[in-house]
């Protein structure tokens, strides 16, 4: 017997991706139901072969399913996640209302998988931020090697990190540049996004960082180790899917580059592409579709004793959204729940 699954925000960026991912993978799915507004009553998304018509989160019933991707943003998460969670469905939740509840695991499967065991306090697991959940996957195996005191990272962003509307506005604008007449005005960011970077994703705080600053180094000792100190600068580029980092590490001990890329090389969910030439590294377009999160330019820091950098890419809507959720709901599975 196999699980009952729910996909809220189906009809969203995410919650597509979710639909692909559990069809790829072959979930052990007796049965998926797409959620989403009311608006997009019967509005069709893809399941594999099939075509799943989209029903009411307002008015759905939990009871009796087993798994609920939720994908619609935190207002909504608010209001339906207890209701699903309180029905005995175990909510995946992709915003930011949980992750830093104690009483709720962050997980990243790759690096602490352990931590789904802890699920039950309120039926609720968080899936981290997209770039955190690339980063956590690259660092974690050098963690385990040398001890990380200091992480230094510089994020380039996709627009698909912000939604459809968001992704729409990149369209839009970068035509209007060339067409007399149709430029588009900033709506979902404060500056033009086409042709230009913008140093701000999400809210400004008292410290002068931002929120998705903040949540980088706030998971990042959550998933891995409160010791690690992180600071980090987050910037939305104008690609469509693929987010980036440029990651500065201070370790305890010394780590040699050659160490550093085969023990990368060997690692879960992460793939070595490190060449000293022309094109021999990632760009956000090669990992488009991509499980893996990418690892390029691994080199040695000469300005500290014990340094590395290298440069991160994934897939922001599979790895750092719905390929994450549907790997804490295998892991759920294997460890826990153990259906199908
Ligand atoms: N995109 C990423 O890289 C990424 C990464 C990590 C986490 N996340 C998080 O994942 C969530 C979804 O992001 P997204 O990029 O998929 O957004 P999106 O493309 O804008 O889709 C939002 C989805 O949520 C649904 N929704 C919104 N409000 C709702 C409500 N009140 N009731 C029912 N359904 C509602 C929408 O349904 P309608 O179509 O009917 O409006 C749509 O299916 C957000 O919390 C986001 O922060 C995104």
């Amino acid at each position: 017997m196999g699980y009952r699954i729910v996909v809220a925000g189906a009809t969203g960026n995410v919650g597509r991706e979710m639909l692909n991912i559990l069809d790829e993978r072959q979930f052990p799915a007796d049965e998926v139901v797409a959620l989403a507004s009311r608006k997009s009553l019967g509005t069709e998304v893809s399941f594999g072969d099939t075509t799943l018509k989209t029903q009411d989160l307002d008015t759905f019933d939990f009871a009796g399913y087993d798994i609920a991707f939720f994908a619609v943003g935190s207002d909504a998460t608010k209001k339906y996640a207890p209701i699903a969670a309180k029905a005995g469905c175990i909510v995946i939740d992709n915003s930011s209302l949980y992750r830093y509840d104690p009483d709720v695991p962050l997980v990243v499967p790759e690096v602490n998988p352990e931590a789904v065991d802890g699920y039950a306090k309120k039926n609720i697991i968080a899936n981290p931020n997209c770039s955190t959940a690339q980063m956590v996957v690259a660092l974690k195996p050098l963690h385990d090697r040398a001890k990380i005191k200091r992480v230094v990272v510089s994020t380039y962003q996709s627009v698909s990190g912000s939604g459809t509307a968001a992704i729409d506005e990149l369209w839009n604008q970068t035509k209007g540049v060339y067409v007399p007449g149709q430029e588009v005005a900033p709506k979902v960011y404060p500056k033009q996004i086409a042709f230009n970077v913008i140093p701000h994703i999400d809210v400004f705080m008292d410290s002068g960082d931002t929120k998705e600053e903040w949540k980088m180094v706030a998971e990042t000792k959550k998933i891995v180790d409160p010791s690690i100190k992180v600071t980090a600068t987050c910037v939305r580029v104008p690609v469509f899917v693929g987010h980036s980092e440029s990651i500065n590490i201070e370790f305890e001990d010394f780590l040699d580059e050659d160490e550093a890329r085969d023990i990368l090389r060997e690692a879960p969910g992460c793939m070595v592409i490190d060449k000293r030439e022309d094109g021999g590294y990632v760009t956000p377009i090669e990992c488009v579709g991509d499980f893996a999160t990418f690892i390029s330019r691994i080199r040695q820091d000469s300005t500290i004793d014990n340094g590395l950098n290298m440069w991160v890419v994934s897939d922001n809507l599979r790895k750092g959204a719905a390929l994450n959720a549907v790997q804490i709901a295998e892991t759920l599975g294997n460890r826990v729940l153990k259906k199908g």
